[in-house]
């Protein structure tokens, strides 16, 4: 039997807290939580110190999400010798470096499966293939509220009216900005880069376009276009080491990215010896992600002790990177008038530019024009 501390009784906690209630394993002992509920009172733990002070622990699950004072929590259980298990893409996206030379260093697991893709068992099985293979790309929908507001567009429906429903329905948070302005994609790609080629990118680095400001006309350029628009992130191994960005993609409809529908994700890798290998599922939502936590801990009772890889911090090098875009701006320039290839309903397309290139002209240029929207054509 393991005893666990729970660190956040929230949406995925609260899950975690029901699933394990069923079985004969493991049993949380220990609550932490800021608002706690009646039904919790007799586990509710009086600060951190106290879970890391029980030596009748031998796991801490993290669900608070945030950078602070999560880090600080799971640095002081992995100095107490526990386990940890955490689904904080933030936390592990800027502290994987630390974090597992802490696991290392005092024998314990430090696991994360769900920080990408929720309830889809992602890393553990990039992991398991990179074992045997050599892993050539990482790629796909990672954030399930950005695909369900681009489904949702197809019909008709503009922008804010889709995030509107997103939120409604639980998809999106009031602050959406982590979804939309692909942080939170950008994070996840940071984690998957890390376990597929051991390259532990600095998430600034990467570059990264979300999908705030794509209109309901540029939906409708699209279907003219043939492609339909999903936001994507790509870790590509490249002749120096490791390309990596995050931009909205207009995809051809035999891409099977192109049909994944609401908030769903496709995650998929490219092996030397597997070819693609792609992965469906929930990136979002209560129960899928608590089951996935749940599965990391069983992982460790089962005696898993490594980190998924042993990533070491590089840069990323977009200089292969290069590619057509669909770019709608007010302002045309020098820049795109050079670059332009074709034009449509008030948009360009024009022939491979680099992928730094396109993003430091978009930075700059939505200076003057803040509604200015671009997506790739790979
Ligand atoms: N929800 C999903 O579908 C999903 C999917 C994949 C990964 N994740 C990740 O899982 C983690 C948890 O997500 P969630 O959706 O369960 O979040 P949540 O519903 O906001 O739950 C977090 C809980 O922790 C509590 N908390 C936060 N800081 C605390 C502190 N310092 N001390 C004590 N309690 C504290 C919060 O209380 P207050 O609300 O009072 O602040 C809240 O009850 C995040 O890292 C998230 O990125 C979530």
């Amino acid at each position: 039997m393991m005893k666990a501390a729970l660190l956040g009784y929230g949406t995925v906690g609260g899950g975690v807290d029901r699933i394990i209630q069923e079985r004969d394993d493991i049993r949380i002992t220990r609550i932490l939580e800021k608002y706690p509920k009646p039904e919790i009172a007799d586990r509710v733990a009086r600060d951190m110190d106290e879970i890391v002070a029980d030596p009748e622990i031998d796991i801490v699950i993290e669900l608070l999400g945030g950078v602070h004072p999560a880090f600080e929590f799971v640095k002081a259980a992995l100095e107490a010798g526990k386990h940890v298990v955490t689904a904080n893409k933030a936390l592990v996206s800027a502290y994987c470096k630390e974090l597992t030379a802490l696991a290392e260093e005092h024998g314990v697991a430090f696991r994360c499966t769900p920080a990408v893709g929720g309830g889809i068992p992602w890393l553990h099985n990039l992991a398991r293939c990179r074992r045997v293979d050599e892993i050539r790309e990482v790629r796909g929908i990672m954030n399930g509220t950005t695909n369900f507001i681009l489904h949702t567009m197809l019909s008709g429906t503009a922008f804010e009216d889709a995030l509107k429903t997103a939120q409604e329905l639980g998809f999106a948070e009031a602050d959406p900005t982590a979804d939309i302005d692909g942080w939170d994609i950008r994070r996840k790609l940071v984690i998957s880069a890390a376990v597929a080629f051991d390259l532990l990118a600095k998430e600034e680095e990467i570059p990264m376009f979300g999908i705030r400001t794509i209109t309901a006309q540029d939906i409708a350029n699209f279907r003219t276009l043939g492609r339909t628009c999903k936001l994507m992130a790509y870790g590509t191994k490249s002749k120096n080491g490791v390309s990596a960005y995050v931009e909205p993609t207009l995809l051809l409809p035999n891409e099977p990215e192109a049909s994944v529908p609401a908030n769903y994700n496709t995650i998929s890798l490219d092996g030397k010896l597997n070819g693609i290998q792609s992965f469906y599922g929930q990136g979002t939502g209560r129960f899928p992600t608590a089951a996935n936590v749940v599965s990391d801990c069983l992982d460790i009772l089962a005696g898993e002790r490594d980190f998924y890889a042993k990533p070491v911090p590089a840069s990323v090098d977009n200089s292969d990177a290069k590619h057509a875009y669909y770019v709608r701006t007010a302002h045309r320039d020098a820049f795109l008038t050079g670059n332009c290839v074709t034009e449509g309903n008030g948009f360009v397309i024009t022939k491979d530019i680099s992928v730094d290139e396109m993003h430091r002209w978009a930075k700059e240029k939505a200076a003057s024009d803040p509604a200015l929207f671009f997506a790739a054509i790979r």
